[in-house]
């Protein structure tokens, strides 16, 4: 009865406006160029086209805020980006990170220590792990630049650790490696591994900080669900077939073992396996991969599609994007998945249209980057108007007042 009350209220008062708190937002990107005149050579070359330029991935790292653009088309001066934090300007310009000598693909062959990436994540070692996709011009002429790698930065000496590239045959025709995922305590900085999801061709590929070493891993569940592909977002139906998408981590035992969530983007089924089945390479390498250990966690319901998602132990709560949806959902892991359960904690069709990528940082705020993707693929951005957002909460108010929260259920 409580619930049913609760629920006839929630509906009530379900007005959209959004909850987070706006933090940045701009009708088109720029960049912290040398001097001006970089800019306007850059513009009249060809080498920087703002209508080009879309934001993808968000991390927050102490006073850095990384940004992604990814080169999806020509005329993106610098993929990996940061912006300082505190901030109090609206439309910050992006820094190229970590120099602009780094982030620059031309000439060819390249010395950009970054070609292409979309999602990136900080580690418990403060470490900055970044997938490059190396491909520029991907949605009008794809051309690779480099092979994909997984790259590796100290954060507090702003110095590359390694560049991993990924074994030939751990990649796939239709490879696209959207997001990594990392598994790391900071108490063991050494044993470390990365889950890097594929997206295109439907597996994860694991590496191990501590071997050096990367296997790829298939699983049925890894794909899109058929009957859930088409949705549509600002009033257009699309169908995509992306693949295993977002990885939320569990709370961490103190064998460093914990739950590995996931779920694909073209569904709205949630799965999870334990992260030693992912970190056995054997196991991982055979036809048939542990298919006990994975299980169904539930589903979302209709229109539950997420990108990315993340796990607040201490709130016991997956927040996810919701793409159909124009919002941020929630989930607390102690309860049934369902679309009861899995419920919006913000709910925006003009700030949340497309939220692309979500994160939480060490001060428990969620952040979370939305940017009209599908507007920018069909070239229909209006530039006139606010294009990209980046917005932030404090995940235990986020969740107040809603089924995640502890005294709810
Ligand atoms: C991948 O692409 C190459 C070159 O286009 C082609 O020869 C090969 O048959 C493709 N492989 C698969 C598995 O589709
Ligand atoms: C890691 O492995 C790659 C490729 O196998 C190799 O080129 C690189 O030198 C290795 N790096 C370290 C730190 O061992
Ligand atoms: C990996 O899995 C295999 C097969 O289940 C098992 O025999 C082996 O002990 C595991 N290795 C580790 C390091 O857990």
């Amino acid at each position: 009865m409580i619930r049913l009350i609760f629920f006839a209220a929630l509906l009530l008062h379900q007005s959209f406006s959004l909850r987070m708190h706006e933090k940045f937002s701009w009708k088109y990107l720029d960049y912290n160029w040398p001097s001006l005149e970089h800019r306007t050579f850059a513009l009249s070359r060809g080498l920087y086209q703002p209508e080009n330029n879309i934001i993808l991935g968000v991390e927050r790292w102490k006073n850095m805020l990384f940004v992604t653009v990814p080169r999806w088309r020509l005329g993106v001066p610098s993929s990996l980006n940061f912006i300082e934090l505190p901030n109090w300007e609206k439309s910050p310009r992006l820094n190229p990170y970590p120099s602009w000598e780094e982030s620059s693909i031309l000439p060819y062959p390249t010395e950009a220590t970054i070609v292409s990436t979309y999602r990136v994540q900080v580690d418990k070692c403060d470490r900055l792990w970044v997938i490059d996709n190396g491909v520029d011009n991907l949605l009008d002429q794809p051309k690779s630049i480099v092979p994909p790698a997984i790259v590796i930065f100290d954060l507090n000496r702003h110095q590359l650790i390694r560049r991993f590239v990924l074994p030939q045959n751990q990649l796939k025709n239709d490879t696209f490696l959207p997001n990594i995922v990392i598994d790391s305590s900071k108490y063991n900085c050494e044993d470390t591994h990365a889950y890097v999801t594929d997206a295109g061709s439907f597996g994860i590929i694991v590496y191990s900080f501590k071997k050096n070493k990367s296997w790829r891993i298939q699983h049925s569940f890894f794909h899109i669900d058929p009957t859930a592909g088409g949705f549509s977002i600002a009033d257009t139906y699309f169908t995509w077939r992306d693949g295993v998408f977002g990885i939320a981590l569990g709370h961490l035992r103190s064998d460093f073992s914990r739950d590995l969530f996931f779920h694909s983007l073209s569904a709205t089924k949630e799965f999870v396996v334990p992260n030693k089945v992912l970190q056995n390479e054997s196991l991982a390498m055979s036809t048939d991969p542990a298919h006990g250990e994975f299980r169904i966690v539930g589903d979302r319901g209709p229109g539950g599609h997420s990108a990315t998602e993340v796990f607040d132990k201490n709130t016991d709560v997956i927040f996810f994007t919701q793409l159909a949806k124009d919002g941020i959902g929630c989930w607390n892991i102690q309860t049934p998945l369902n679309e009861y359960t899995a419920v919006l904690v913000d709910q925006d069709p003009i700030a949340l249209i497309m939220p692309v990528d979500i994160k939480l940082d060490d001060d428990g705020y969620i952040w979370v980057l939305s940017n009209r993707m599908a507007h920018f693929i069909k070239k229909q951005m209006n530039f006139a108007d606010y294009n990209f957002r980046i917005v932030v909460a404090k995940a235990s108010e986020l969740i107040k007042g809603t089924f995640c929260d502890v005294i709810y259920y």
